[in-house]
């Protein structure tokens, strides 16, 4: 039986990545996307969405859209500047064709909710963008604690941040939602942090051959991870030259392949005060907490195997790419 799960984003050039992997492998349902504000206002968010399932062929997997602001703040810890880092790295629209299709008129709250009250098979739910959505849905319906039965979340660091030294940007960007999450008790979360993605590395050499594919996703592929090894060569330098991580798509690979990345049980807290480490994870890797593990976190990941995944997958998508 295929893994269903619902990805929620803020597409974003690495969302779109993990978009369409999730859209095209044969081995997962992607059933449903939900956009949140977060790499750019939830509205260039939602049509990014659109952009990528048209672009791929996967118009019929319904969009909701969701939050426009952190659950407990009118902004980011820092507002949103139009020459920021985010801005670098997604853009606000994907170069990518605009979009035919149309989001659903109910909201990400209301969808995940009900959704997963109706749900009759596993769901996973994997959040690669601010929790703010998790969060609310929680809050409204404390029973999706035990109805969803896996959360793979995108987010955190403990070696260096990126937005701060400190931060992660999906954490940063709502603490407050953050902390409701890692603190719900939910069965299972695995949380893929900077410490992985920064392993899995895609480099303009793979981008090559994700073009030579010849479809649809192979291009995608080339053009908004082109664009971000671009950015990162400019002003975040990964350890090798001319590479980008594509962080979301690891926590798709993972549902694949688990072992794309190796992962062990900590205590994660979020610090949500306004001082320096505003959105860090604090993750007790020599337990001095004294707290029993609430996930399970990535700290290395297999980039060879993660482009050998996308790679064969964007291999199979044989529609005409338009542009
Ligand atoms: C995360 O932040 C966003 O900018 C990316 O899409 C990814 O989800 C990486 O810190
Ligand atoms: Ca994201």
């Amino acid at each position: 039986m295929k893994k269903k799960l619902i990805l929620d984003v803020d597409t974003g050039t690495d969302d779109a990545v993990a978009i369409m992997l999730a859209a095209l492998h044969e081995d997962l349902d992607l059933v449903g996307v939900t956009t949140v504000n977060g790499n750019a206002e939830v509205e260039y968010c939602t049509e990014n969405t659109l952009r990528v399932l048209d672009y791929i062929g996967e118009s019929s997997i319904p969009v909701f859209e969701g939050l426009d602001k952190p659950i407990a703040r009118e902004d980011f810890p820092v507002p949103r500047r139009q020459d920021d880092l985010l801005e670098k790295i997604h853009g606000k629209f994907l170069d990518l064709p605009e979009a035919t299709s149309r989001k659903q008129d109910t909201s990400a709250v209301e969808y995940l909710i009900e959704t997963y009250r109706a749900a009759t098979d596993p769901i996973t739910l994997v959040p690669v963008a601010p929790l703010s959505n998790i969060a609310a849905a929680i809050r409204l319906e404390p029973k999706l604690i035990k109805l969803i039965p896996e959360v793979v979340i995108m987010g955190g660091a403990h070696y260096t941040g990126n937005v701060t030294p400190s931060a992660e940007f999906n954490i940063w960007a709502d603490p407050e939602a953050a902390a409701v999450v890692f603190n719900a008790g939910f069965e299972k979360i695995t949380m893929v942090p900077l410490d992985a993605t920064h392993k899995a590395l895609v480099t303009a050499g793979d981008c090559e051959a994700f073009e030579a594919l010849g479809t649809p996703a192979g291009k995608a592929m080339s053009i908004v991870t082109g664009h971000r090894i671009g950015v990162h060569d400019k002003i975040q330098r990964m350890d090798i030259e001319r590479s980008a991580p594509v962080h979301d798509a690891l926590c798709v690979a993972h549902l694949i392949d688990p072992s794309v990345i190796t992962t062990g049980d900590y205590r994660v807290d979020v610090d949500t005060a306004n001082g320096l480490c505003v959105g860090r994870t604090v993750i007790d890797v020599r337990e001095r907490s004294g707290k029993e593990p609430n996930c399970k976190v990535a700290f290395d990941a297999d980039a060879r195997k993660f482009v050998s995944i996308m790679m064969e997958t964007f291999a199979k998508n044989r529609l005409t790419a338009e542009a």
